[in-house]
């Protein structure tokens, strides 16, 4: 084995990654990494992956992204994702009890070892979940509505861009769709009755860019298929969800641009392409988390320095354990058990930073708990 975790640290890995699933309602993939947990051969192929990415995760991509190219497999029946990608009922997809999905994927794994190991051995895994535009798409509109002008959005660790289409999305808060008509609905529970539902009004957008260290080209086939194939099958409804936005993104003559750079160091190079006149945004959800604590603060500073040439509305979406190195006020009305904070920090040249907890969501934007500005 290389450097990295070593077997013991790696089936460990597995084991909790299955606690994990489970707890999550992925059945499927917690039988399956139970299993790899205790299989030499299966971690010896993660044992080939570049050190950063000796995880749970690259194992499954590769098997999910080689069913989903095409790969005619008995592993497939198992995955509702790769049955609806293949235009057949994900609904007959064979549920976790009735066959042994563990079996089939180290049989699968056997068969195709090559072509896991390759993929494995070159890729890194990468998300982009388009659910978090359900508190996304509120923040952006409370913030323009408080504002005369078009707003400008970059979007820090925006993989492939999704989320800066939040205008282009329906959204379903449980009392009709608001937003635009879309092929993309979101749909989103919406928690803590006393508050007031979050805005919906569409903002004007002068301009929308991202910036991510590793982006993903949505006209790049491969690349948009790998997106996917990090997404779990037994999430059904967010592979649909990614799946549907890629589309809609890979059929715009100008999907948004996301720029390869750090969060930190090319914050201000890329403000300085913007328009001037636009109220700015900074926007970044489930990026931070992946900073260490020091590399946080310098977000912050590099906020506050673009801040100190022009006013700045900073949103973002991360949870608060993961990010000590950021403002986070307390949730409102107590603490909302594993959730994501959404913040709003604003900052203008010559004025104390406004820092409020804006709601608290689920990771993937499954319910939302809006308390709003306060205005
Ligand atoms: C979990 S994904 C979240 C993607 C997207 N924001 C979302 O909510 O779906 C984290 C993203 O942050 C990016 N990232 C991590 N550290 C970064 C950094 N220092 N600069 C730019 N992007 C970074 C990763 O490449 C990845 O695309």
């Amino acid at each position: 084995m290389r450097d990295g975790p070593g077997a013991d640290d790696l089936a460990d890995q597995f084991r909790r990654f299955a606690a994990g699933a489970g707890r999550d309602g992925a059945t499927r993939y917690a039988r399956i990494c139970e299993g790899v947990a205790s299989d030499e051969t299966l971690l010896e192929l993660v044992a080939g992956a570049p050190p950063d990415q000796r995880r749970p995760n690259i194992l499954l991509a590769a098997v999910h992204f080689l069913l989903l190219s095409g790969v005619d497999d008995p592993l497939a029946a198992c995955y509702p994702t790769v049955l609806a990608w293949r235009d057949e009922d994900p609904g007959s997809a064979r549920p976790p009890g009735a066959a042994d999905p563990f079996a089939l994927f180290a049989a699968f794994c056997s068969r195709h070892r090559r072509a896991v190991a390759q993929l494995v051995a070159t890729r890194a895994t990468q998300t982009n979940e388009v659910g978090r535009c359900t508190a996304i798409f509120p923040a952006l509109s409370a913030v323009a509505s408080r504002v005369d002008t078009p707003i400008a959005v970059v979007d820090l660790g925006a993989s492939a861009g999704l989320n800066l289409l939040f205008d282009r999305y329906a959204y379903d808060y449980g009392d009709g769709l608001v937003g635009t008509a879309s092929p993309v609905v979101l749909r989103c529970e919406l928690r803590g009755g006393a508050h007031r539902p979050p805005p919906a009004e569409l903002p004007a957008v002068a301009a929308r860019v991202g910036i991510d260290r590793r982006p993903v080209d949505v006209r790049d086939d491969d690349q948009a298929l790998w997106l996917l194939a990090c997404q779990w099958p037994d999430h059904l409804d967010r592979f649909e969800g990614a799946s549907r936005a890629l589309s809609l993104a890979r059929s715009m003559s100008d999907p948004p641009v996301v720029r390869r750079g750090d969060a930190v160091e090319d914050l201000a190079p890329v403000v300085a392409t913007l328009p001037a006149d636009a109220h700015l945004c900074v926007l970044h959800s489930w990026m931070a988390a992946y900073l260490t604590t020091q590399e946080q603060r310098a977000l912050a500073d590099a906020v506050s320095h673009v801040a100190s040439t022009r006013p700045v509305s900073w949103i973002f979406a991360e949870a608060p354990y993961e990010v000590p190195g950021l403002p986070m006020p307390p949730a409102r009305g107590g603490k909302v058990r594993g959730a994501t904070a959404v913040v709003l920090v604003d900052q203008a040249p010559g004025l104390e930073p406004g820092v409020r907890r804006l709601a608290d969501m689920h990771a993937h934007g499954r319910w939302l708990h809006w308390y709003g500005t306060g205005d």
